[in-house]
This record gives C-alpha cells, structure tokens and sequence, in this order.
C-alpha cells in the first residue's frame, strides 16, 4: 500500500489519510476514514471522485488517451474485431490465436434466444421505443437463468458473459424487426459477428441476405469504440447493482436503462435530431449561440465530455469511419455530414467551446455513419447498448470475483429538523 499522507484540517482537528498510485493517472487519497471525524467528502456527480480500483480501462482527458487493458483504442479499431476486444475486456490479455477461434465459435453457439423470450416482445405496443424493449427483455433473462447464477462461480460468470456477448444483437435486432412489423430473422453461424447483426436487422425470409463487407467493418468498428470506457453512469450503475449481489441480467438492465438518457448514451439519437433540426449549415450560428445561451437549455449535442478535455480519440476513429461508409455508398455530400463538419469547425474555433474544452465526443459522428448504413435514430442507443455490455459485465466481474462492498453513499442533509406531529 503506500506511507503517502494527506493531511486534512478539520476545526482543530488535523487528520492524516493516505494516498495511493495507479499504474498511470492522478494518484488517489483513501477518505474511508473521514466518517470517524464526523464529516463525509461532498462530490455530487464525482467529479473527484474514484469510486473503485480498476484495470480494465484507462482514460486520460487531457492526453485524449484511452486504453483497454493497455492497448490504444485506435490500434484496436485498426487491427482487432470486437469479439477479440471483448476476450480482452473480460480476460486481461489478447487471446491466442486458439483461444480467439474457441470464444468466436463459444459466442456464435449462444446467440439464439429461449423461444418463450419472443413473448417478451409481444406485450410492448408497436411503436414502443427499442430502448424500453430491450430494458425489459434483457432484465427478463434473469427469469431464464436465475437458478443458475451463483456470482461466486467463475464459471457460472463465464457462461453469463457468453450468453450476454451473444444474444445481445440478436435482442438488438429483433426490437427493431418488432418496431417494424417485420418477422424475427435468426442468427446465422455462417455469418461474423457485425454480418450477423446486419443481416438479422436487414435481412427478410423471403431471400438471402449479402451482407456488404465495408458496412460490417464500419459495424464492428462502431462495437470496438463503444465497448468500455473506464466508470461512465451506466458502468458505475451496473457496479452500484451488483455491489448488493443482484442477478448479473438485471445489472446490466439497470445499465441500459442509465445510458438511455440524452446526457449519455442517448446523445447519438440526439445528434441526429439536433442536425435535423439545424437543416442547413446557414442555421449553424443560431443553434451555436443557442448552445452558450445559460437561459436556453439547448445544448451541442455530441459535445463535451466530463473526462476528455482534449479530442475523444473515438471520435477521431468514428469520423474517419463515416467517411468510408459514406463514400462506399456515394453519400460523400450527405447534407447531414455536411451540417455536422461545418459545426464542428465552427464550434473548435469559437471562444465558448474552446475555453470549455468542448470537443466532439464519440457520439458525434456515430449517428452519421449508423444513418447511411440505414438504422433509424430510435435504434442508435440500442446499438450503444449492445457494443456496451461487454464493458458493463468486465467491471461487473472484476467486482464480484473480488473483494467488495455494497455501495451507500451518504448526503449532505438540508431538510427539516426534527419537529413533533401536530396534535388534533
Ligand atoms: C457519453 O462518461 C463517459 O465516459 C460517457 C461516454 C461513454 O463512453 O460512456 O463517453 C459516452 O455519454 C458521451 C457524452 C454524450 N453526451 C452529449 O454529447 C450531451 C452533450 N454534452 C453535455 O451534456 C456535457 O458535455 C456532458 C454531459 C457530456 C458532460 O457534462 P459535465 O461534465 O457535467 O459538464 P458540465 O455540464 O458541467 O459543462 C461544463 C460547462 C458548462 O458551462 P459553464 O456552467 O461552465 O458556463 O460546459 C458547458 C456547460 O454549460 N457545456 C456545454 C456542453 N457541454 C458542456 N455547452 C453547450 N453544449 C454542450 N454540449
């Protein structure tokens, strides 16, 4: 551990707490103790706060830097798939090249659901949103294997992984085949993983579908970014859940239910609707002072990060991404990129952005390249939700299969003080 300290002086008290080094990144001061002196720290939102010790991810904001068990992300979108990145999330170390073809072939032998499950679908109306049907149809899972997860076994936690890594498109895409209309469409061993995907939202029964191989690259890609990324809201719900040993299904539930929101995950459908709403690059100034006005709850959605001060390097990936996706449709004037480059110009040279250290995040672009590939914005945060849940489940892991707590954290009080019932 360390003989660091920090010294804190509270009244006339002066209290000693010690400080700990990571691998890399700012050094942290354990204040479990602080209660004994009557006083908890204060960090709405933890800004400041590190809830836990991980070595799956690590950012650095102001670097722009992002690594999954070590490796830069922009290697691994250059020169890995997800299902590799997925081995690596969960185990630590990069497969073996017999490894990686036992966990493709393990996760393409799970990716069918119990038929019961197709009952889930049916009792949500038509036009329901897939993010509310995926909440339910994924916490349904834990009905499916609640007698069969005790969190202690590491192997019970392996076949947990497998199933979730699996099913995860096949649920993706069959809350969009219902939104539709459209028949269930199977997965298809023949297929890779983003193929598989593709064809199950695509695909009809009525004829074989081709997947085009520069769209599932794109696809995989899109996995590859969104998989991990260190404690964001979801994870850090994922990790409150499981901290008091709930089903590992309704953990990761309760993650896709904290992504949806438009601060978050969210914000690729947002994007879009924000870009639509822009119509043209002549309205860009308008929504820009919209966006520093404090009185106007509008925001650029796409921008900001509470880590990256710098540019998100996912964002650099995606931008480069949706250039090869637009240019193998012919969509290279697609108004939509248009509106967004000249945006992102804009807001990079504006005084506002640029003293906020605002920067495209990796839901700027995300939505561009999902859009030509022909998904509707209502699915954007499903997919997020998809490609996430192997970092949900690799910090979810980590935690149970080593020494933890149940998270409570306390408040700062500034109710009513104690007053007696009124007499009748
Ligand atoms: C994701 O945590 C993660 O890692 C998340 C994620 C992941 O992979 O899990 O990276 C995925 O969620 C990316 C973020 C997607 N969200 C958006 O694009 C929504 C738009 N962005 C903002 O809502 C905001 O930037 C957040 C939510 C992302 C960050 O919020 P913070 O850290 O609480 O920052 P803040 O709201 O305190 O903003 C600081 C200042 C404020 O101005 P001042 O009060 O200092 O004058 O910057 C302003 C904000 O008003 N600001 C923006 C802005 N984002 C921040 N102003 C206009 N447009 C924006 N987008």
């Amino acid at each position: 551990m360390t003989d660091r300290k920090a010294t804190l002086s509270v009244g006339n008290e002066s209290i000693e707490l010690p400080i700990y080094s990571g691998t890399v990144g700012p050094d942290v001061i354990d204040v479990r103790g602080l209660v004994q002196n009557g006083v908890f720290t204060y960090d709405p939102g933890f800004v400041s706060t590190a809830a836990c010790e991980s070595a799956i991810t690590y950012i650095d904001g102001d670097e722009g830097v992002l690594l999954h068990r070590g490796y830069p992300i922009e290697q691994l979108a250059e020169h890995s798939d997800y299902l590799e990145v997925c081995y690596l999330l969960l185990k630590g170390e990069l497969p073996t090249a017999e490894q990686n073809k036992l966990f493709h072939d393990t996760i393409k032998n799970h990716t069918m659901l119990h038929d019961q499950m197709r009952n889930f679908f049916h009792g949500f109306r038509r036009d329901a949103h897939p993010m509310a049907i995926m909440c339910g149809v994924v916490g349904a899972l834990s009905a499916f294997y609640h007698d069969q997860m005790d969190v202690t076994n590491e192997h019970q936690r392996d076949i947990t992984a497998h199933r979730l890594i699996a099913k995860m498109p096949t649920i993706a895409a069959w809350c969009y085949k219902y939104s539709i209309g459209q028949p269930f469409v199977y997965p298809r061993n023949d297929l890779s993983y983003s193929e598989n995907f593709l064809q199950m939202m695509f695909g009809v029964p009525c004829e074989t579908y081709k997947p085009n191989p520069i769209l599932a690259k794109a696809m995989d890609k899109i996995f590859i970014l969104h998989a991990d990324h260190e404690q964001n809201a979801s994870t850090s719900t994922v990790r409150l859940a499981g901290s008091s040993g709930a089903n590992p299904y309704a953990c990761i539930a309760s993650g896709i239910a904290a992504l949806w929101g438009p601060a978050h995950g969210g914000a690729n459908e947002a994007v879009l609707d924000m870009l639509a709403e822009i119509g043209d690059v002549s309205n860009i100034d308008a929504f820009i002072a919209r966006a520093k006005d404090k009185d106007d709850p509008f925001r650029l959605m796409g921008f900001g990060h509470r880590v990256y001060k710098n540019f998100d390097p996912r964002a650099k990936v995606m931008a480069e991404t949706a250039h090869e996706v637009l240019s193998e449709l012919g969509l290279e004037n697609d108004p939509l990129l248009k509106i967004a480059q000249r945006l992102e110009q804009i807001a990079l040279e504006d005084e506002y952005f640029v003293k906020r250290k605002l920067y495209p995040n990796v839901d700027f672009y995300s939505g561009i390249i999902l859009k030509a590939i022909g998904i509707p914005t209502s699915m954007f945060t499903v997919i997020f939700a998809m490609a996430r849940t192997i970092g949900w489940f690799s910090h979810w892991n980590e935690m149970v299969s080593g020494d933890y707590r149940i998270g409570r954290p306390r408040q700062l009080y500034t109710g009513s003080p104690a007053r007696d019932y009124p007499k009748k």
